[in-house]
């Protein structure tokens, strides 16, 4: 198929031709056309964007649609792609979608916010944007007492998760506008955010009030105690624990750092355990973590993924990947901090740490 032209594939697919080419999914052959096509201006070419819009009125539900709306600059699609977004809140693309929407329709974000039942997951990927235009809508959906726990919480977390949100929860915590349960999470939060200005001032604001976690026994006592495997799988697995969230084992979990499917076979128990309790110490190699500063202010913390001559691609945590044309970047900083927490093991109890280990230690080839 590479020897056709992918405006000739087009009309061939228009013209219905091109549906043999592949059984199972006709569109594919035109997204690929379509996806070879990027770089080319359709307002010139109404003729090209009539056959463009065409195809994308079919795919509406695929995540070629937002990566293709994005790529040919297509404005006036942006309420479609914060649709898709809405309606797969978990796809690779929405973030990059989310952007999209943000930088032509950002009050079309604010009136998505107003159904309380989607906005916990749309908040969630807002406040991974890092944009500080989502930060006013944002701030609505928290001081709102009207609205759900379930929104107001995650609108709290996304605030804290970019510097101008953060700035601004800390002054509504300042200015007592929080009722209690509230106000202790965002303090919560912001006593945990990367910039320090913002954390000491939280930090100021009382004792936390997170309880002081049971001390754990020194290393070399540690790695003494006995571990059920079984149980430290469990322990692995819980969402409160999140590890999870950030590693693969067997193709279970997030991809995000690296997959751990076979590291008792890397590391040692020894060295297992200093990875939890020290991520920073040594940094696997492929999953530093860099923050990239953009010319409007702007910030995005990841991981690089790959990179081309005009832009980054960024993994977020949570395992989406966020696209930084490299015309909007400032500068861009690798962090001597590992972006695994540390801390980690410090709710677990001497038994639990133990047993997390012993099922580490325990995963030494990949079944899948
Ligand atoms: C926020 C994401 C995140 C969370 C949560 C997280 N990790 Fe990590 N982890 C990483 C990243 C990124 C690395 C690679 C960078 C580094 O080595 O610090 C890593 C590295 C590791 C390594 C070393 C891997 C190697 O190949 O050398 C181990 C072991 C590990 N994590 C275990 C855990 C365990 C167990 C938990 C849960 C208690 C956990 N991680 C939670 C992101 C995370």
């Amino acid at each position: 198929m590479r020897f056709l032209r992918p405006a000739l594939l087009l009309t061939a697919f228009l013209a219905g031709s091109a549906v043999s080419l592949t059984a199972q999914d006709p569109n594919a052959v035109a997204i690929e056309a379509l996806q070879r096509l990027k770089g080319n201006d359709l307002e010139s070419n109404p003729a090209l964007k009539g056959a463009v819009n065409k195809v994308l009125n079919q795919i509406t539900n695929q995540s070629a649609f937002v990566e293709l709306v994005r790529d040919f600059d297509l404005k006036e699609r942006a309420p479609e792609v914060l649709d898709f977004v809405r309606r797969h809140p978990g796809d690779a693309l929405c973030l990059d979608g989310l952007q999209f929407v943000l930088k032509y329709d950002s009050a079309s974000v604010t009136r998505a916010l107003e159904h309380d039942e989607d906005a916990p997951n749309l908040l969630v990927l807002l406040g991974k944007t890092g944009r500080a235009e989502a930060v006013p809508s944002i701030l609505a959906v928290v001081k709102d007492g009207k609205r759900s726990a379930a929104s107001r919480e995650a609108a709290v977390r996304a605030l804290a998760s970019t510097q101008e949100g953060a700035k601004q929860l800390l002054v509504l915590v300042g200015e007592k506008g929080l009722p209690e349960a509230l106000a202790i999470l965002a303090v919560h939060e912001l006593q945990a955010v990367r910039w320090p200005v913002i954390r000491e001032q939280a930090l100021k604001m009382g004792a936390s009030p997170v309880t002081a976690p049971p001390i754990l026994p020194p290393k070399g006592e540690l790695l003494k105690i006995p571990g059920d495997p079984e149980r430290g799988a469990r322990i692995f697995r819980k969402p409160e624990v999140g590890c999870m969230a950030c590693h693969q084992v067997n193709g279970e979990g997030v991809d995000f750092g690296p997959r751990l499917s076979e590291i008792g076979a890397k590391l040692g128990k020894d060295a297992i355990y200093d990875s939890i309790v020290d991520p920073s110490a040594g940094i696997s190699f492929g999953f530093e973590s860099w923050l990239f500063t953009l010319k409007d202010g702007d910030e995005t913390l990841g991981l690089i993924s790959s990179e081309t001559e005009n832009e980054v691609v960024v993994r977020l945590q949570g395992g989406q990947t966020t696209r930084l044309a490299k015309k909007d970047l400032l500068k861009r900083e690798k962090q001597a901090q590992s972006i695994m927490p540390t801390g980690l093991q410090d709710n677990l109890g001497a038994q639990g740490f133990a047993d997390l280990l012993e099922y580490l230690s325990t995963l030494k080839k990949a079944t899948r």
